[in-house]
């Protein structure tokens, strides 16, 4: 039987889709007040209602655009107005356009680092602070991939965030041992949700026919983190693709996981400027 989470209060980003919105719904299964943010508030707002109405939590919906400046500082008021505590933080939203690096617009880089890294980062500082100071057990989770231990051609800087995504949560991880808030990162591989359509990635049956579905990656997912472990991989083949690139050369490597993209998606065609 699955733990009861009630007296718990999350905030989620990117509840509108795909992980965002699994862990939204699992965590209300069992009892957790939410605070849902994401750009599709018509979304966020059909999934409150859901919820509320077949598990009678608390649900507010904030309508954010995290690439925005002073995004996450809004979140975090949000959250917090008049003396309330948060306990769960899960930083979710991400992006990860696929594309030769000269092929996409560097304002699309920059959104990426600004998304996956700088907002992740701010959410981290506030929520942290803020868990520590109430002392109640708070648990933090950063969505990673497995491109955060090896990177992967046409997804130059989306691997470079997660790289930057897994050393911060280890390092915060070590950081808050003492106290009562732990930091997990959730290190995904293909995943079934919207993230290939958003970000102009075309599938080939290869790579769908090996992906999780988000309920079992984010099912792992809350359990890795009501455990305390800093680093969760969801499923075996996941994990071997974390693991083998420490055994071999990084050029090997590189080249390794070149040759397994190739085979399992193209970027959608685009007009080369
Ligand atoms: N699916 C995979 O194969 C896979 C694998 C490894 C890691 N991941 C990671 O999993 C996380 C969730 O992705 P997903 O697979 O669930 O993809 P998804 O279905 O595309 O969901 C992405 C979420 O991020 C939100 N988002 C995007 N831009 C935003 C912005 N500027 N401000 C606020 N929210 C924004 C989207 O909401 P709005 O558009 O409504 O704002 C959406 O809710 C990401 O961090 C991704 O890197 C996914």
């Amino acid at each position: 039987m699955e733990q009861d989470l009630k007296g718990h209060r999350a905030v989620i980003t990117g509840a509108s889709s795909g992980l965002g919105e699994e862990y939204s719904r699992q965590l209300a299964a069992r009892g957790v007040d939410l605070v849902i943010a994401a750009r599709r508030v018509d979304r966020l707002q059909k999934l409150a209602a859901e919820l509320i109405a077949k598990y009678a939590v608390k649900i507010e919906v904030l309508q954010l655009d995290l690439v925005g400046p002073g995004a996450a500082v809004q979140l975090f008021q949000a959250a917090t107005a008049q003396s309330r505590k948060v306990t769960m933080l899960i930083n979710n939203a991400g992006i990860g356009p696929f594309a030769r690096f000269l092929d996409e617009k560097p304002e699309k880089h920059l959104n990426t680092m600004q998304l996956n890294t700088v907002a992740l980062t701010e959410l981290c500082h506030h929520f942290a602070t803020h868990m520590v100071g109430h002392g109640s057990r708070s648990y933090i989770t950063n969505v990673g991939s497995i491109a955060s231990f090896q990177g992967v051609p046409n997804f130059a800087v989306y691997s470079a965030t997660k790289f930057y995504v897994r050393v911060l949560s280890e390092i915060l991880a070590r950081e808050l041992k003492r106290t009562k808030v732990s930091v997990t990162c959730l290190c995904p591989g293909g995943t079934h949700t919207e993230f290939s359509d958003a970000n102009g990635q075309v599938l080939k049956e290869a790579a769908t026919s090996m992906m999780m579905s988000a309920s079992v990656v984010v099912a792992l997912g809350i359990r890795g983190m009501l455990a305390g472990r800093t680093i969760v991989v969801p499923g075996f083949l996941n994990k071997l693709a974390c693991f083998f690139p420490r055994l071999v050369p990084n050029g090997l490597a590189l080249t390794l996981a070149q040759v397994a993209m190739d085979r399992s998606a193209t970027p959608v065609q685009r007009q080369l400027k």
